[in-house]
């Protein structure tokens, strides 16, 4: 057991940033497909990912891979797998499952066969029938694609976008993982102005500084696999008290969020304090139209509103006006906008975008607008 494969699961777009993350975690066997970056790794690597990576979705451990036209050769090449490695004899597990393009398209079939072979399995290793099911939570996933099967068991429990630091969120918040990605896509560095002017409940500016200080984004939350026997506490102790040697505490911040409803700005400073980086960010009520910066160089990462209904396209015009006046002659700022308003690079008239890079907010298609600043003179 001591090479395993573990795949960080990524949403869209998203590949190769999280193939940059898990690299800089000291991976280098990695493979990226659609949706994910599948890296070779120990045992004790399970917390290390989970803990540090900040755009990917989940991390699965990956059990096998075959092709399965016949329910018959799901069944034995499952029974095949050493789910003993990890599923303790009183382990409770479930079985979900996705098809895309396959022989074998029905989902729940494909999860009840895999389901009976592994039970099949766990009764010949532990000479038993009866299993009482008490002890951790293991959840398996079935995912067929052209015919070829992918079997894993899902590390994370609930999505790494969940880093516990959320109490308060307006209806348009961004995924935290979606806002790790678009602060990574940037140029922003810690010792750069970052100004979010519509952030909302300041998710890209909090995500900011996490990364800023070097904080680990699911310090402040549990994993599925914490809970199981095959990895014991010590490894996701030791993981996590590491974690902590290696937050920056001392550097002067210069990040601010602005947002015209005070209930968002509330939202963000008690998200801030949650996620303890309330000191790095200045969070204040405003309005884009009120907000006027005089410095030359700086980073921007936002993502307006993008009504449908029409009252909304004048609120909109709006702030495209303000962003306008505010940075057309500013070269130096480096501009990043997240929105599904493809019209938005027409009324944003500094330049034509030097990069569109098309990803998804949730099941949204939106297109994160980039504009690269003039560097400031050495
Ligand atoms: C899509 S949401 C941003 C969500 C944010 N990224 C988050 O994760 O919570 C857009 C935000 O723009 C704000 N907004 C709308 N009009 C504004 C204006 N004129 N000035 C400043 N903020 C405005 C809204 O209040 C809303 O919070």
């Amino acid at each position: 057991m001591s090479e395993i494969t573990l795949i960080a699961t990524t949403s869209f777009g998203l590949e190769a940033v999280v193939r940059r993350e898990v690299q800089r975690l000291g991976f280098d066997d990695v493979r990226v497909s659609e949706g994910k970056v599948e890296f070779r790794a120990t045992p004790e690597d399970i917390p290390k990912a989970n803990l540090w990576l900040r755009s990917a979705d989940r991390v699965l451990l990956k059990m096998g891979e075959f092709p399965a036209l016949t329910f018959d050769e799901l069944f034995e090449q499952t029974k095949a797998l050493p789910w003993e490695d990890w599923i303790t004899q009183d382990g409770e597990f479930r079985v979900t499952g996705k098809a895309v393009k396959s022989t074998l398209g029905s989902v729940r079939a494909c999860q009840s066969i895999v389901k009976k072979a592994v039970v099949e399995r766990l009764k010949r290793v532990y000479k038993t029938s009866w299993f009482a099911e008490t002890g951790a939570e293991y959840t398996i996933q079935i995912a067929m694609l052209k015919d070829v099967a992918t079997l894993t068991i899902d590390t994370s429990g609930s999505g790494l976008n969940k880093r516990g630091y959320r109490v308060q969120t307006g209806a348009a918040a961004l995924r935290e993982t979606l806002a790790a990605a678009l602060v990574q896509l940037s140029f922003w560095n810690k010792d750069r102005l970052l100004i979010d002017p519509m952030c909302g409940s300041g998710t890209i500016l909090i995500e900011a500084a996490m990364i800023g200080r070097n904080i680990a984004p699911g310090l402040k939350r549990p994993f599925a696999a914490q809970e199981w026997p095959a990895l014991g506490q010590d490894m996701w102790r030791e993981e996590r008290a590491a974690a902590r040697e290696v937050i920056l505490q001392d550097h002067e911040f210069e990040i601010f969020g602005y947002d015209i409803d005070e209930q968002m700005i509330d939202a963000g400073k008690a998200n801030a304090k949650r996620a303890a980086v309330a000191k790095n960010i200045h969070f204040e009520q405003k309005d884009i139209q009120d907000l006027w910066i005089d410095r030359q160089y700086g980073v921007v990462i936002s993502n307006p509103p993008y009504g449908k209904k029409t009252g909304e396209f004048k609120e909109m015009n709006q702030i495209y006006i303000a962003l306008n006046k505010m940075f057309h002659k500013k070269k130096g700022w480096s501009i990043y906008i997240l929105t599904a308003d493809k019209i938005f690079p027409k009324y944003f008239k500094r330049s034509w975008p030097d990069r569109v890079r098309k990803l998804y907010n949730g099941v949204i298609e939106v297109q994160y607008y980039q504009y690269f600043g003039e560097r400031p003179p050495p």
